[in-house]
């Protein structure tokens, strides 16, 4: 690529990441990840992508899991963790390794965190690492039988400590274990730890790195889901590995309870956090109780987002020109499709009401998100607002799309069969054909 390309590309995708970061600046992400993490190549590169959102004014928690930890510290011992029904029983030998492991992988990232080599991605970073007996745990005790020793589960968080640590600035560890109130210390499991903390905090984000891809199979999950969704998922896919069913489970129970986006990413796929964080589409899949894309009427701060969409198609000639009073002053006719806070597509139904016509006009779809049905559900959008208002047909004027339209139901129509006030309006020039739908 010549360096002047490479230039504006840099350029480019900076300035498109600066709303990301205005949007992010104080926000609470908690971040959790399993064990394998720690020991993958890729490790550093996450750690330097975690000193950036640092860098950005993001406040951070980071929860560890230490599973392959404990299980090299077992084998060494000759012990092991007997599960009984998906449950690890953590007697006291096991207890030991827990404890050891834990504070192994607390001081491996403690020392990547410290780095500050010049000519680094960490130079001049100076991040400073908080860890400590913020979460309390109880007993998971005996279930059918079975005494699970060791083994807890969260109990409280304690949010304030690890609030005032945050706005100190620096980022909050938290490993997988807890404390009772009794002396004693619980192992406890990572995800579980993580969605707690998320809750206790009120968090903006809980982002998990899954040790595959969300869900499953590439291209059979959605990019987002609702928490109900989730637990759908859980029920029809039960040969799900259970790592990935917790963390499912987990991400919607903290988006129930309130975290406002909760994300589970590849963690193999280089840079997935911050695509996640500083691109329109993100990445992996998204669980949220607030729909990421939505069609909706259109508002009058809606107007801005119309204009960059279809500015565009009108200089092209596929879109009539409208000024910004005029689309202000009709923006009430307007259907709009918002994704992430962008509108990616519209269309508007200026209504004849005499003649029982209404025109669909206007309809846009981003060129980045064509070719995925937008199109036909802005103008199921449409059609059904026509419905509710007494129309009987709609019509649609078309220079360059009338193939779209013909595929979905508009026929071939003269100008005189427009109503008399849009007829006198007609430009002769522009010669549009007219279709015609019956509804
Ligand atoms: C027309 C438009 C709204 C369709 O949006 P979309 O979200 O891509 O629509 P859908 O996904 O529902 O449909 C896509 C299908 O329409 C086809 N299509 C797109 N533009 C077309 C055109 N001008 N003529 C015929 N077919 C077209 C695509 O090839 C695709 O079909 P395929 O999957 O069989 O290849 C979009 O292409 C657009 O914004 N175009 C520019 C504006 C415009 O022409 N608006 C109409 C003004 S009257």
């Amino acid at each position: 690529m010549a360096p002047s390309e490479h230039n504006k590309d840099f350029v480019d995708w900076f300035r498109q990441s600066s709303p990301y970061i205005h949007a992010h600046r104080g926000r609470v992400l908690v971040l959790g990840f399993a064990g394998e993490a720690l020991r993958s190549p890729g490790f550093p590169g996450l750690i330097h992508d975690i000193a950036l959102l640092s860098g950005l004014g993001m406040r951070l928690v980071l929860v560890p899991g230490a599973r392959p930890q404990i299980e090299e510290r077992l084998r060494l011992r000759k012990a092991r963790m007997r599960i009984v029904n998906g449950l690890r029983i953590t007697d006291a030998a096991a207890l030991e390794c827990v404890k050891d492991a834990a504070g192994n992988v607390r001081i491996e990232i403690e020392a990547l965190l410290s780095m500050g080599l010049a000519n680094s991605p960490m130079a001049g970073a100076r991040i400073r690492v908080v860890s400590g007996n913020h979460v309390t745990a109880r007993p998971l005790g005996v279930l059918d039988g079975i005494d699970y020793q060791h083994t807890g589960e969260v109990r409280r968080v304690d949010a304030a400590a690890i609030g005032r640590h945050l706005d100190n600035g620096s980022i909050v560890l938290i490993p997988p274990l807890g404390y009772s109130p009794t002396g004693e210390v619980f192992n406890l499991n990572a995800v579980d730890v993580a969605s707690a903390v998320a809750v206790a905090l009120d968090a903006d984000k809980l982002i998990y790195l899954n040790e595959g891809r969300p869900g499953g199979r590439r291209g059979r999950t959605p990019g987002s889901l609702l928490p109900g969704e989730v637990e759908a998922l859980l029920q029809r896919r039960r040969s799900l590995p259970e790592d990935q069913v917790r963390i499912l489970r987990e991400a919607a129970r903290a988006s129930r309870a309130g975290v406002g986006r909760v994300h589970i990413l590849d963690r193999h796929e280089d840079g997935a956090l911050l695509r996640e964080l500083f691109t329109r589409d993100g990445a992996g899949l998204l669980v949220t109780r607030e729909p990421y894309e939505q069609t909706r009427q259109a508002r009058i701060d809606d107007v801005g987002g119309i204009l960059e969409l279809i500015e565009p198609l009108e200089r092209a000639g596929t879109l009539v020109k409208r000024s910004r009073e005029r689309l202000e002053q009709e923006v009430e006719h307007f259907q709009v499709a918002e994704r992430d806070g962008s509108i990616i597509a519209c269309a508007a139904l200026y209504p004849f009401a005499r003649e029982r016509m209404g025109e669909l006009a206007c309809l846009a779809v981003h060129p980045d998100y064509r070719g995925q049905g937008r199109g036909e559900q802005m103008l199921a959008q449409i059609e059904q607002q026509a419905r509710e208002a007494g129309l009987e047909r709609i019509f649609v004027l078309s220079t360059r799309t009338s193939h779209w339209f013909r595929e979905r139901g508009f026929v071939p129509a003269g100008v005189e069969q427009l109503p008399g006030r849009r007829r006198d309006l007609y430009n002769w020039q522009r010669r549009s054909k007219v279709f015609v739908k019956t509804l």
